[in-house]
């Protein structure tokens, strides 16, 4: 299997879902090769959970990645979980047009890019 995918599985396992029991993980490459992962993060005001997308990208951002290829997204769904509204707002404005491949448990994947996931997105363009 893909590293990328294994490595968002292997996130998965770390996340803290007490309250939706819906474990996702993440895994975003960045140009020079290295893998950051998350998870899903929950909290008891449920409000202020965070995506296990939001979670990779904000942890390679901090660690001073700034341009990405693709990024994994594992979750245990017959139909293959992808990015919600927020994480594709995120993904866009730190990552652009990537590779988005999504996986489940039996192994099962697909891949997308982020211009058709997100079509006509605001961005920082029109902050010009
Ligand atoms: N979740 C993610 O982490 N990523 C997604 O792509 C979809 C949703 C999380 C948020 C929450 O902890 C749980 O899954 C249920 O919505």
């Amino acid at each position: 299997m893909d590293p990328l995918l294994e490595a968002a599985l292997s996130a998965r396992e770390h996340a803290h879902a007490p309250f939706s029991h819906f474990k996702v993980g993440a895994a975003l490459q960045d140009d020079a090769g290295r893998v950051y992962t998350g998870c899903n993060v929950e909290n008891a005001t449920y409000g202020l959970t965070v995506c296990a997308e939001r979670v990779a990208v904000f942890k390679a951002i901090s660690e001073g990645a700034r341009k990405f290829t693709r990024v994994a997204v594992a979750a245990d769904t017959g139909t293959l979980t992808p990015p919600c509204g927020a994480c594709r707002q995120i993904l866009w404005e730190f990552c652009g047009d990537i590779e988005v491949l999504l996986v489940n448990l039996e192994g099962r994947t697909e891949s997308f890019r982020m211009k058709d996931l997100f079509p006509r997105p605001f961005d920082a363009t029109f902050l010009d």
